[in-house]
């Protein structure tokens, strides 16, 4: 069978490539040579906040129900995709706590074995109802949580996220500061006029917390798509306001991690910033996407998805069919994004529905 893509809006042209061969158990490799070896499945896109980057206040349109991956799809996704050689499964949403059968989702992949051994299971979560999910989750075989915080301040986190919850998130962080699973990352997205004259208080709290601040540059995946340059904070921003308190070492040997990072005051912690707008690291990118509706994608801004539904619950698909997926997926893969062309469409998706 054919992989069809399904364009979801106008398609950037691309250039024709001959079809991609190999099978089960042959690596990912796109046409631009790069090797795939991380997966990225959301499992919801619902979520406990409303931040304003990612999500309407209201009107979200959720997908239905019946689309979402169960279970037994997503580990059949993620048994065949390990085969190929993807070593990293981070679970996202949406708010992946938010999944009831989460710890089976854990504990499903976290058995799975690549060609170069067992594979690794992270999570991405807002912190909300961590304290009580988590010991489950360790013993089903997660590995590492990032964690999102945005500011520290109530009011802010309200304004932001739309919700009244910083304290649950706080105490999400603290319950993962105390498991032994580290590194432990904190992720936040860093907005002129929102949160820019917190940056020191977020890394000294991440810090404290035993945890590494990673700031993340605002990118257009907002559902309302309201997302402007000017109130984006760059990256030598970001590293100009770090400097005012630490000496910033940036540490060598990134590969494809989307974080570069620097050493404060010569180490051993480290901040890290995201630049996928300003420095955008596409050229070393590892990464494909599930989402909870069963659609591939090969890039977050990609505005082309590659429907497994069909073929998980056609008749008679096998295992073949989804690997043909995969492999068409990875091959109609673009250099990299086109945030920063004039001709840049956003993806008709919120980032809750793409999965961070
Ligand atoms: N730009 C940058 N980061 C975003 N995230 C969500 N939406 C955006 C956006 N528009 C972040 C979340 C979370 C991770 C999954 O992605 O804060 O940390
Ligand atoms: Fe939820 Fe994450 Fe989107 Fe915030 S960014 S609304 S925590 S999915």
């Amino acid at each position: 069978m054919v992989a069809i893509p399904v364009t979801i809006s106008p398609a950037p042209s691309r250039p024709a490539h001959p079809a991609p061969d190999g099978g089960i158990g042959d690596p990912l490799i796109d046409t631009h040579g790069r090797v795939h070896r991380d997966l990225r499945i959301s499992l919801t896109d619902r979520c406990s906040l409303r931040c304003t980057y990612c999500m309407p206040e209201q009107g979200n349109e959720w997908l239905a129900r019946t689309s979402i991956l169960t279970l037994d799809e997503i580990e059949r996704v993620a048994r065949i995709a390990a085969a190929d050689g993807v070593s990293t499964f981070r679970l996202t949403g949406g708010e992946p706590l938010l999944r009831r059968d989460l710890p089976e989702v854990v504990e499903r992949l976290a058995a799975l074995r690549g060609p170069d051994g067992p594979v690794q299971i992270a999570m991405t979560t807002n912190g909300i109802g961590l304290r009580a999910a988590l010991p489950a989750l360790i013993e089903a075989g997660l590995s590492r949580l990032n964690i999102s915080l945005d500011t520290l301040r109530r009011e802010r986190f309200h304004d932001l996220t739309r919700r009244d919850r910083l304290d649950d998130v706080l105490d999400g962080i603290d319950a993962a500061a105390a498991s032994g699973l580290r590194p432990l990352k904190i992720n936040a997205v860093a907005m002129r006029g929102v949160n820019d004259d917190e940056m020191v208080d977020l890394v000294a709290f991440a810090l404290a917390h035993d945890a590494q601040l990673r700031f993340i540059e605002q990118m257009p995946l907002d559902a309302g798509h309201t997302w402007d340059r000017q109130r984006m904070v760059t990256r030598d921003e970001i590293l100009a306001a770090l400097a005012q308190r630490w000496h910033l070492t940036p540490v060598p040997g990134r590969g494809g991690a989307p974080a570069e990072r620097f050493l404060l005051d010569g180490g051993p912690a480290s901040v890290g910033v995201i630049a996928s707008v300003t420095a955008p690291f596409c050229g070393a990118c590892d990464r494909l996407r599930l989402t909870a509706d069963g659609q591939l994608r090969n890039c977050l801004f990609s505005t082309t998805e590659y429907d497994l539904l069909p073929v998980l619950r056609g008749p008679a698909p096998g295992d073949d069919a989804i690997d043909r997926m995969l492999r068409s997926c990875v091959h109609g893969k673009l250099p990299g994004h086109a945030i920063n062309d004039p001709s840049f469409l956003q993806p008709a998706r919120g980032m809750n529905a793409i999965g961070g």
